[in-house]
Order: structure tokens, then C-alpha cells, then sequence
């Protein structure tokens, strides 16, 4: 059996279906919530209510389980949600109560730029949620990702719907520099998959992302032309991007069209070798502009 935390996560749901597809039994940590909690059609899966914080309902959970790939976390603080109590004490959580039940392998995703002295404080936590998995004495494997997209995010998805909503312009903040290697979600599924099946990859960190190296200005330009919405004027200031952001809130579902965090991480280069996959996985991730079919 195979538990996933953050069943219920961009990357969670699309790696659930990947893990049914490939025959195996999987069980998912879902906190409850008012939100109604769907998996694709098809995909059934054991379920434990809990969060990260509920060590009995880890303990059961775990029950069976031969890997854990834990995704639970939060990219923003909330009061209920602090980065401190779910995303490094969450993963403490799971960690001791893998030790206590004798599951041994874990697999976790970090993020290119982590670093205990980023000036961005996601970044700085990511590198402490790494520290906590390097220190654990399990057979961890950690995949440092570039940027993930794909149907379901709240990045490519929002940035269609800002497109389609707002005619004449489009907040970027920063000076649309800044390079990502983004990652199709199914090939970072394939990359755990491939860590799940074999040992070898344990007590080790990958480093992956896509197969080419963009700017953010490369990459809204993708989406515009996979859209048919070339014709939008662009700012590029962050002070309008962060007041535009809030302001186009109730136009586009409520959702900002950048998080606090989003803004930060679109301060930072997140790229690694090109051929990071193929050397290390044995297949070629999927190029951005015919990944986007799921748009508009
Ligand atoms: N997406 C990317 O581009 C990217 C890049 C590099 C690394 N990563 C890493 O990949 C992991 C997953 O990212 P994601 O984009 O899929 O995140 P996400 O969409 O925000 O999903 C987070 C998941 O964690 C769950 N969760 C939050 N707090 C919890 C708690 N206290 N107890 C139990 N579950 C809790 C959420 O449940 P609810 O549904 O109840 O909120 C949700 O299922 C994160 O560690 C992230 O840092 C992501």
C-alpha cells in the first residue's frame, strides 16, 4: 500500500490516478473539509481523515503501507495553517510515526531554490522541511522540482483565466526574466513512480524539471499563443502586479492571480540540467507549449 499525504493537492490528485493506473493499492491522509473531495472518475483509493498533526490517525494510515509520498503542506501562512506546524512539525509527524510502524521508505518533493537562507520564507522552510527528512535515518528520496503545471493548478489555469477575463493587460511582476524549467505534473508522477519501483533511488535527492529553460515572459507568451490571446499589453511592474492582483480577485473565481509566495518564487531562477529527467529517469518530459491543451 502506498500512502499519499496532500491526496487532495494539485500534484496529489494527479499522482493518485498515476498510482491507480499502475495497479497499486493507495491509501490518502484527507483532512476533512466543507469542500466536496472528488478524485478523477475511476480512481478509488482507501482514506484516512486526518491532518498532519493527528498522530493516531498517521498510525492508521500507515497501516500496510510500504511508502509514504508526502505532499501535505501549505504555500501560504494562514492562522489554522502555519508553515511551522504543518509543513516542517506535519512532516516531523509523519516521519516519527513511519518510524513507529516500521515503514521505512519515504519519498517527498522539495523545490529548486530551497535554502535555509533564502531571503523568501517559503524557501526557507522548504529547505528546513528537507533538513527534517535528511535527518530522519529513513530510506528517503527527495525530488528538488522546478515549477509544476498542468489541468488543476493555480498558475498556467489562472493566468488562462485572467487572459480570457482582462482584454487589454496582464500583470507580471518583476521584469519577466526570471527562469523556470516548468514540469508537466504527469512527468513528475513518472519520476515517483520510477523512485517508488526502485530501491536504488533511496537516500538520494534529484534534482528535475522540464525540458527547456524559459523565462516567465517566455512562458506567458507560450500561454498567450496557445490561447489565441497574443494581443494583450503587459505590465511589468510588481507593485501593479500585487494591486492588479487584488483588484482582479472577484473577476477571476476569487483567486488571486498571484499568492504572496508566487510572487516570491517568480524572484528566484529555478533551473537545473535539461537533460535532469532523461539521464536520471530514462524519459523526455513534455514540452510546455504542447502540454497546454488543457487551456482555454
Ligand atoms: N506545485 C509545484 O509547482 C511544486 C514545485 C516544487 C515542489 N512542490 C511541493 O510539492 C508538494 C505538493 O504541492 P502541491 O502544489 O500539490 O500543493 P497543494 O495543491 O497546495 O496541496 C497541498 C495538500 O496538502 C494538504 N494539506 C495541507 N495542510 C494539511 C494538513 N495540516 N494536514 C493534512 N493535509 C494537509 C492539502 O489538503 P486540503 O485539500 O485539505 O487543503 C492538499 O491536499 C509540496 O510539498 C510542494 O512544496 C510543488
Amino acid at each position: 500500500m502506498i500512502l499519499v499525504t496532500g491526496a487532495t493537492g494539485f500534484i496529489g490528485q494527479h499522482l493518485v490516478k498515476h498510482l491507480v493506473d499502475a495497479q497499486y493499492p493507495v491509501c490518502g491522509l484527507i483532512r476533512p473539509s466543507p469542500r466536496e473531495r472528488a478524485f478523477a472518475p475511476g480512481v478509488r483509493i482507501h482514506v484516512v481523515a486526518g491532518d498532519v498533526d493527528d498522530l493516531p490517525a498517521l498510525r492508521v494510515a500507515l497501516y500496510q503501507v510500504t511508502h509514504v509520498i508526502h505532499l501535505a503542506g501549505v504555500w501560504e501562512e494562514t492562522e489554522r495553517d502555519t508553515f511551522e506546524a504543518t509543513n516542517i512539525q506535519g512532516t516531523q509527524n509523519v516521519i516519527d510515526a513511519m518510524k513507529e510502524v516500521g515503514t521505512r521508505r519515504l519519498i517527498t518533493i522539495s523545490s529548486i531554490g530551497a535554502h535555509t537562507h533564502s531571503a523568501f520564507p517559503y524557501m526557507r522552510i522548504k529547505a528546513q522541511v528537507d533538513d527534517v527528512v535528511e535527518a530522519s535515518d529513513l530510506d528517503y528520496t527527495m525530488l528538488e522540482s522546478s515549477a509544476v503545471y498542468g489541468p488543476g493548478d493555480n498558475w498556467t489555469e489562472t493566468i488562462d483565466l485572467a487572459l480570457r477575463r482582462f482584454p487589454f493587460f496582464f500583470p507580471i511582476p518583476g521584469d519577466g526574466r526570471v527562469r523556470l524549467q516548468p514540469l508537466h505534473v504527469s512527468d513528475l508522477a513518472r519520476c515517483i513512480l520510477a523512485c517508488i519501483a526502485d530501491n536504488k533511488t533511496s537516500r538520494k535527492t534529484y534534482a528535475v524539471g522540464g525540458p527547456q529553460h524559459l523565462t516567465y515572459d517566455d512562458m506567458i507568451n507560450t500561454i498567450m499563443q496557445v490561447t489565441h490571446h497574443t494581443h494583450r499589453k503587459r505590465y511589468l511592474r510588481p507593485a501593479s502586479a500585487v494591486r492588479w492582483s487584488n483588484f482582479m480577485r472577484g473577476f477571476i473565481g476569487g483567486q488571486a492571480l498571484y499568492t504572496n509566495t508566487q510572487i516570491d518564487l517568480l524572484s528566484i531562477d529555478r533551473t537545473t540540467n535539461l537533460d535532469a529527467i532523461s539521464f536520471q529517469f530514462g524519459f523526455t518530459p513534455i514540452r510546455l507549449a504542447q502540454a497546454l491543451t488543457y487551456l482555454g
